[in-house]
């Protein structure tokens, strides 16, 4: 079963306001996703480990109209995305939507991988969506069908130099939608990824400027050019809506990498 396609955007089956659980909210992609949602009247249950940022964010949703709950956290923590669940459905008794978004990238080369960065990476790339899809999948069905979108990366649809625990970690996602999107079509529950290329974000501004590198130059895309976090939002919010009931199981990438001329 599939959301109702009568209560395309705002509404859950049976007319109930969707509620949306988003990850990593508090800025970026995680962050325009929470407004644009609000904005269609769901009710929004937040994360962030930035206190300060979610409580922005959260003010921001208010304003525009919508419940908004925040639980701050690390989410790379194995208790974290249980405790978000658990707040979303105490709050408002059920989940519809589950946006498995924070991961982060830390720069080396292979050899000089350490133990420390490479589960850092781990936690919170990977396990987090693992721990997060499996505690909000009951609550999801027991609402009657869902979607999940996760944060990928074109890191994960192809190695890149010196981003190795990153890559192999966003790769695991896209197989984890997979088997997701398999296992739970009956249940009603779609899963699927974005795989953004590079998006202007003040990390990756800092980034930039410690290389010395444009936002053209590093792009390296058909575009031309960064991709900003709402872009990413906006297929996100699309991909959980009912205009996209047939899609599961699948990656899509937002601003794809190869440039060819
Ligand atoms: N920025 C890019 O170029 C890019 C490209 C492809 C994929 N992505 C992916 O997009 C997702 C969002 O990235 P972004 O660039 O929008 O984010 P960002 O770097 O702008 O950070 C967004 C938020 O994540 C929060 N955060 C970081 N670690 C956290 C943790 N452990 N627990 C909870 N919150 C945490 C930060 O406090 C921040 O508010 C990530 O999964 C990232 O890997 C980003």
């Amino acid at each position: 079963m599939s959301l109702s396609l009568v209560d395309a955007d705002t509404d859950a089956p049976g007319g109930e306001r969707r509620v949306v659980v988003i990850t990593a909210a508090g800025a970026g992609i995680g962050r325009e996703t929470a407004l644009r949602f609000a904005a269609q009247g769901a009710a929004l249950v937040l994360n962030d480990v930035d206190e300060v940022a979610l409580r922005a964010v959260a003010d921001d949703i208010k304003t525009l109209g919508a419940d908004v709950v925040t639980w701050a956290g690390d989410i790379g923590d194995p208790a974290v995305p249980g405790q978000l669940v658990g707040a979303a459905v105490d709050a408002f008794g059920r989940i519809d939507v589950l946006h498995n978004n924070a991961g982060f990238a830390r720069n080396s080369l292979v050899a000089d991988l350490t133990d420390h960065d490479w589960y850092a990476q781990q936690r919170v790339v990977l396990d987090a969506v693992v721990f997060g899809t499996r505690a909000a999948l009951p609550h999801i069905i027991a609402s009657g069908g869902g979607c999940i979108v996760n944060t990928a990366s074109i890191s994960g649809l192809a190695g890149r130099s010196g981003m190795s625990a990153y890559s192999a970690c966003k790769a695991a996602v896209i197989r984890f939608t997979e088997v997701t999107a398999l296992e739970n079509a009956r249940h009603g529950v779609r899963c699927v990824a974005v795989a953004p290329g590079a998006v202007r974000t003040a990390v990756l501004d800092r980034y930039l400027a410690s290389i010395g590198s444009t936002a053209e130059e590093f792009a390296g895309n058909i575009l031309g050019r960064l991709t900003e976090p709402g872009e990413v939002a906006d297929v996100v919010v699309w991909l959980a809506s009912d205009q996209a009931a047939a899609i599961t199981g699948v990656t899509i990438p937002v601003n794809q990498t190869a440039n060819r001329s």
